[in-house]
């Protein structure tokens, strides 16, 4: 089966936009789901909003929107990218937080995270990655 690749940007409801502990939360339930189903990507939380990119197998993929779906702690999900894809890009986290580190910032260029275009969301969060260590 194909590799896939799904990137949404969703707003953050009430204290999910700010809080530490509810990062941690959405984080613990993404390694331990996403190393059980295959699951590899990257999430990161700036201005309100998240932007996440999810790959795996597609009715994985799926199955994991359809529950993103039904969180309370977003909503308004827009799919930014969802494709099949040659690679994976995020393979060494099963889930990982990414920050808007100074270059990342720059490929948005005063863009909000909703605008951008498949390419440059998915170059924003390669971009946004390699600002992290990779696990041994
Ligand atoms: C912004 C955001 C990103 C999330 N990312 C993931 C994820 O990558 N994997 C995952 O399993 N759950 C993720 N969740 C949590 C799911 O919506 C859902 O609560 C969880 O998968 C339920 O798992 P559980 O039945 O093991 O508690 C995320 C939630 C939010 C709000």
């Amino acid at each position: 089966m194909p590799l896939h690749r799904a990137i949404y940007v969703s707003d953050a409801v009430g204290d999910a936009a700010t809080s530490l502990l509810v990062l941690a939360e959405i984080l613990g339930a993404s390694d331990r789901n996403n190393r059980r189903d295959g699951l590899t990507g990257v999430l990161m939380r700036h201005g309100g909003r998240f932007m996440q990119a999810i790959e795996g197998r597609r009715i994985d993929v799926d199955r994991l929107m359809d529950r993103l779906r039904a969180d309370p702690r977003h909503e308004n999900i827009r799919l930014l990218s969802d494709q099949d894809a040659p690679v994976r890009l995020f393979r060494e986290w099963p889930m990982t937080l990414v920050q808007l580190t100074p270059d990342a910032a720059r490929l948005l260029n005063g863009a909000s995270l909703d605008q951008l275009s498949p390419d440059r969301a998915e170059a924003l969060l390669i971009t946004a990655a390699k600002a992290l260590p990779v696990p041994a």
